[in-house]
């Protein structure tokens, strides 16, 4: 039991305990299609749409506070290259100005990664898989001694003590547990394998499918999924 009432305590203790312990959130949005519908007349983006339900949810009920937001369709990232590929494998003490410059990228993103506390990726399905846009900076954050490590014959991840949430849109339907599209998803199983390979074991996903039916069916999809991540957002354990 307490000693003494919270009321009296020190407010400037106060605001520094909140400031230490707030959730820092790096977002991370793939599609080509910009966030909610606008007058111009751009077809909203789902999958962005049902992050910005999951990022008020965190804000909301936790206190998160988004510090980065990477926005993939709009500031692409390049390819690696044959020196980022060297760099990746050269200890640093022997990295020149060459490889130093090469890898700098992925120096950035990675420490954009090392400094939140949950990773909030947002993707749509292009062809059965992650959009390029995201193989991009999936290519420069995978790198050996730096978010996973390779020790007598075993693989270990490095970033610990994370977790993500992911939203995904499928245009088709049956995606799901058990459905006849099931074995045709390389996106979700893949960026679920990915983080987890580099220590992030704790991913809570959302999705919404068919998101080419007609609008009637694809607004009630919206509905229910925006519903479940509100319901997920508010429990204590959603950071
Ligand atoms: C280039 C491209 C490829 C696509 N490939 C697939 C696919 O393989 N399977 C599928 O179910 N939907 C596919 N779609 C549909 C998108 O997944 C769907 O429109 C989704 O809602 C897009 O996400 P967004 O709304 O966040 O932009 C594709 C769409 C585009 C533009």
């Amino acid at each position: 039991m307490a000693m003494f009432p919270i009321r009296n305590a020190d407010p400037m203790i106060c605001s520094i305990e909140k400031e230490t312990i707030m959730t820092t959130i790096l977002r991370i949005d793939a599609s080509a299609r910009p966030g909610p519908a606008q007058a111009t007349g751009e077809q909203a983006s789902f999958s962005r749409t049902l992050a910005d339900a999951v990022q008020q949810g965190l804000i909301a009920h936790h206190g998160a506070q988004v510090t980065f937001k990477r926005d993939l369709a709009t500031d692409p990232l390049p390819a690696i290259a044959d020196a980022t590929i060297r760099g990746f494998y050269t200890p640093a003490e022997a990295m020149d100005d060459g490889l130093r410059a090469a890898t700098a990228l992925s120096d950035s993103l990675i420490a954009e990664m090392e400094a939140a506390d949950i990773l909030l990726i947002s993707t749509p399905m292009y062809n059965f898989a992650v959009p390029a846009a995201l193989k991009a900076w999936i290519d420069q954050i995978m790198r050996i001694n730096r978010t996973f490590a390779y020790e007598s014959g075993q693989f270990s991840g490095l970033l610990k003590g994370k977790r993500a949430y992911v939203t995904y849109s499928y245009g088709a339907g049956g995606y799901g547990d058990g459905g006849p599209m099931q074995s045709f998803d390389f996106m979700r199983p893949y960026l679920t394998m990915i983080l987890n390979f580099i220590g992030i074991e704790n991913v809570t996903s959302f999705a919404v499918e068919a998101t080419t039916a007609d609008a009637d069916t694809v607004d009630a999809a919206m509905v229910a999924a925006i519903a479940g991540i509100e319901r997920h957002c508010a429990d204590a354990g959603a950071v």
